[in-house]
């Protein structure tokens, strides 16, 4: 690991707030953001108390915060009574019932624009349609959605009612999407008939068609009528979203819930190294209290922002930073139905002129993308609302970030690059935009409470500039609780790499001589490909499911665009012979598996893969030939060490 990490170019560039932004700003310089942050992990019980103070209770909390470490058990606020819906729409309706909460720009054609009145009415009626269809406090939903204005209110309505939420990103496939929906036992399967990208329709209905009589536990399909279209509807199961919005018996008006603090909000199922995907379970009081406190601070949002974030709410990054950070903040968010090049390749920068967006939170993969078309498509455009860029899901390379500084931000804009997982709920190591020079690359300091450190694999601190394992060594209010029905799988992937309750990440990262950090990347099985997590395990065993292929081993590889690209290397079952049709068929095969964004960019069939003496595949020396690196390592631990030249050779 030690030689990957140092190999990682040295940056020295700072970059210092400017003072027009500083002098707005809630933390206005490095002092004041250590004197909090000093306070928010010396005494978190009087920091977070003061700043819960910020959300509306029914009950105040009786302990803010217990972690049992031997137990894993963690709570926040514990014996309070809150609801998110109602923290994000019911508490603004005085003083912001008219102001745009969400505004919706359509793939193609005419988008909505709700008010925090509006929406609020919204959420209630669908949340009295979900209880009209016998759902109560705990059960689940699943919305396999695309990014319509009706998921963003659905998941609300869950909130609203105490009901769970588990979203499938709706570029998955229907296998994907079965698994999902099995392990959480879903009641409801919220969807929509098609899906809009671009030129594209995708007829959604249709795949879920293809499993959905074998979800037992479904029990209603809402379907969302995006475009009127003929679609096959089951009878009884099946049933109009909109029709159902509009029944007679359906009023705008539903009570919030009052959920105990530690009451479970939603699941969202994320890529680990063994093939099933992990329910990431997050709760109530403590996630809204954390991807409130971000937005506000991170974002430095104030009240006439208007704030978009490009993610899809299949993601965590959608669920916290589209709907909950910014609406219990009281904001404007924009949501995206489409995609970056459609129509042209200037979209992004035509919809931040149209709205006049003044934050703008997007992935290094669409940054590298856009840059590639050039400044033209950037420039045609006023886009000097914007007071503040924003970066997640991968390393965000310097040279896309002064691309962005430079030609998106115009040089005024500091760009936040925000490190976090689904797992942390919201952002965990990020600058505070007003109170710290910025070095492109790093994502600078933890955010309050966040006391996150850089381990050698003996658990130690490692020393300035030496890579090592990213760490939490306390709670903080938006960590995941456990993985759903899975608390082992909760304590082996996050608390067993170092003993008394560190949280592991499971990224490389290092810390420099100023305490910046700089996050290198992941250190297990997970290879993320634009900013999109997937576990090489599970695209292996979609692999090996096809008829005629023995084994196969998935490994990253550079991509100038998507970060990384995925490599296979198959062996077929004796006799068989690769062919580019087969490589067709294989990752036509991933697509239809997980999804398309897992398919392999390249196949390499191979006699024999590199192993160790106990049957172990060698990916690191499988990454090293991929990468078409001529020195692949050492190679002594290996069975068959003749095969690497062979590999060598026959790379594609
Ligand atoms: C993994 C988490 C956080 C929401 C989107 C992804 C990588 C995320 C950064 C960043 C370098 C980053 C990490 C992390 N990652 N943000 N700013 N710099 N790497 O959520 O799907 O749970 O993936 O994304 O490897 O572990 P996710």
């Amino acid at each position: 690991m030690t030689k990957v990490l140092d190999s990682v170019a040295k940056e020295t560039r700072k970059i210092p707030p400017k003072y027009n932004f500083r002098k707005k700003a809630y933390i206005k310089n490095f002092a004041e953001y250590k004197k909090l942050y000093n306070e928010s992990i010396k005494t978190p019980d009087k920091f977070w108390a003061k700043q819960a103070e910020q959300l509306d209770w029914f009950k105040k909390w009786n302990k803010v915060y217990y972690w049992n470490k031997s137990k894993l058990e963690c709570k926040w606020f514990d014996g309070g009574k809150i609801n998110i819906s109602y923290n994000c729409l019911d508490r603004h309706l005085e003083k912001r019932g008219n102001k745009t909460a969400l505004i919706w720009e359509a793939n193609k054609g005419k988008g909505k624009k709700f008010t925090y009145k509006q929406l609020y009415k919204e959420v209630c009626k669908f949340a009295n349609v979900l209880k009209k269809r016998g759902i109560k406090k705990g059960d689940r939903i699943c919305f396999y959605m695309p990014m319509v204005p009706e998921l963003a209110i659905g998941i609300l309505a869950c909130t609203r009612l105490g009901a769970i939420h588990s979203v499938v990103f709706g570029g998955f496939s229907p296998q994907s999407l079965k698994d999902r929906i099995d392990d959480s036992r879903a009641k409801i399967l919220v969807t929509s008939n098609v899906n809009l990208h671009g030129d594209k329709v995708i007829n959604m209905k249709d795949s879920v068609d293809k499993i959905i009589n074998t979800c037992k536990s479904i029990k209603y399909v809402l379907v969302n009528k995006r475009l009127n279209i003929k679609t096959k509807m089951k009878r009884g199961r099946d049933l109009w979203l909109q029709d159902e919005l509009k029944a007679k018996d359906i009023k705008d008006y539903c009570e919030a819930a009052k959920m105990n603090s530690e009451d479970i909000s939603f699941i969202l199922y994320t890529s680990g190294t063994t093939g099933k995907p992990k329910g990431v379970v997050h709760t109530t009081a403590g996630y809204l209290m954390y991807t409130y406190l971000t937005f506000k601070y991170v974002f430095d949002y104030h009240e006439e922002d208007i704030y978009w974030c490009t993610a899809d709410i299949g993601w965590i990054t959608g669920h916290s930073y589209i709907v909950y950070g910014p609406l219990a903040n009281g904001a404007t968010s924009v949501m995206f139905e489409g995609i970056p090049t459609y129509p042209n390749p200037d979209r992004f920068w035509q919809i931040v002129e149209k709205y006049k967006i003044t934050i703008f939170y997007t992935a290094p993969t669409a940054i590298r993308a856009l840059e590639r078309y050039g400044d033209k498509w950037v420039k045609k455009h006023d886009l000097s609302s914007l007071r503040l860029l924003g970066s997640v899901g991968e390393p965000i390379n310097p040279k896309a970030w002064l691309w962005y500084y430079n030609v998106v931000g115009n040089k005024k804009c500091p760009i936040v690059d925000t490190w976090w997982q689904t797992e942390t709920g919201g952002i965990m190591v990020t600058p505070l935009p007003g109170a710290m020079d910025l070095k492109p690359g790093s994502t600078c300091f933890p955010f309050f409470g966040v006391k996150a450190n850089v381990y050698r694999e003996d658990g130690k601190p490692t020393r300035a500039d030496e890579g090592g394992y990213i760490v939490v060594e306390q709670p903080w209010p938006g960590m995941l609780r456990t993985v759903y029905k899975n608390p082992e799988r909760f304590r082996k992937t996050y608390f067993s790499n170092f003993k008394g309750g560190i949280y592991f990440a499971g990224d490389a990262a290092k810390k420099d001589k100023d305490g910046y950090f700089w996050i290198m990347g992941r250190i297990d099985d997970v290879v993320n490909v634009s900013g999109h997590r997937l576990g090489t395990s599970e695209i292996e065993s979609a692999l090996v499911s096809y008829k005629g292929v023995s084994e196969s081993a998935v490994v990253p590889i550079p991509h100038p665009i998507k970060g990384n690209a995925l490599y296979a290397f198959v062996t077929l079952k004796k006799g068989l012979k690769g062919s580019d049709e087969l490589v067709q068929t294989l990752r036509k095969h991933v697509a239809r598996s997980i999804g398309p964004i897992a398919k392999p960019d390249k196949i390499q069939f191979a006699d024999s893969l590199p192993k160790t003496r106990s049957g172990k595949i060698m990916r690191r020396i499988l990454k090293a030939i991929a990468s078409g690196a001529e020195d692949v390592g050492n190679i002594t631990t290996l069975a068959n060490p003749e095969v690497v030249e062979v590999l060598k050779k026959e790379r594609i």
